[in-house]
């Protein structure tokens, strides 16, 4: 069976996982100046599945996703609420190679990546999906990618496509980085998150230090 058609073949997503890492895929041109395909990181029974853009250079050196400084912001926001982005989340990227200079995907990168994103998702149990960020958002959802981010963020929705799960769009976490002032309300919208996550059967955490 040729690599590619195994991994979509998969049927749980530690398979995907291996799988994937191991395909050496080609399917777009950002094979040619990649280290690792970056899959994701966390636990594939997450109740939380988040998805992000793409790899950046540190993600591509090591083979895991938001391992760099957007990463460890990601972390502080859902530490804030008391979830461990290791256990409680699943993170994934809209593309699983490093774009050339961090630039966005281009739409037929994302296109012949999205068999792999649809399989993440069908394999994840996740009944919340947060949307980081514009890429995110108009991969997943086009017809709300249309306004100003700023009038997405924060809100709740369903789509057809996948019946069962609440998408949600969130700030990403580089945007932060670099614009600090949208932080505050990129804690409100993590929190209104973990709170929905919750409400839909997962454990609540134990507090820092308790
Ligand atoms: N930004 C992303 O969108 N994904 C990563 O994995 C790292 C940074």
């Amino acid at each position: 069976m040729h690599p590619l058609f195994a991994v979509l073949k998969a049927e749980t997503y530690p398979d995907f996982r291996e799988r994937m890492r191991e395909s050496g895929c080609t399917r777009c041109a950002l094979a040619e100046h990649r280290t690792h395909i970056v899959v994701d990181r966390g636990n594939p029974d997450a109740a939380i599945l988040a998805i992000g853009e793409a790899p950046g250079a540190q993600e591509d050196e090591t083979g895991v996703a938001f391992c760099g400084r957007a990463g460890k912001m990601l972390d502080e926001l859902f530490a804030a609420e008391g979830l461990s982005t290791d256990e409680h989340l699943l993170i994934v990227n809209v593309v699983k190679c490093r774009p050339p200079l961090n630039r966005a995907p281009h739409r037929d990168e994302a296109a012949r990546c999205r068999p792999f994103l649809e399989r993440q998702l069908a394999l994840s149990p996740a009944r919340v999906v947060a949307l980081m960020g514009t890429t995110a958002l108009r991969h997943i959802a086009p017809d709300r990618a249309k306004g100003r981010l700023a009038e997405q963020v924060g809100r709740f929705f369903q789509l057809d496509e996948w019946p069962g799960r609440e998408f949600v769009t969130l700030y990403h976490p580089a945007a932060i980085l670099y614009n600090r002032s949208l932080e505050p309300v990129a804690r409100e919208h993590v929190r209104a998150l973990a709170a929905r996550a919750r409400t839909d059967g997962m454990p609540a955490p134990v507090p820092p230090g308790g």
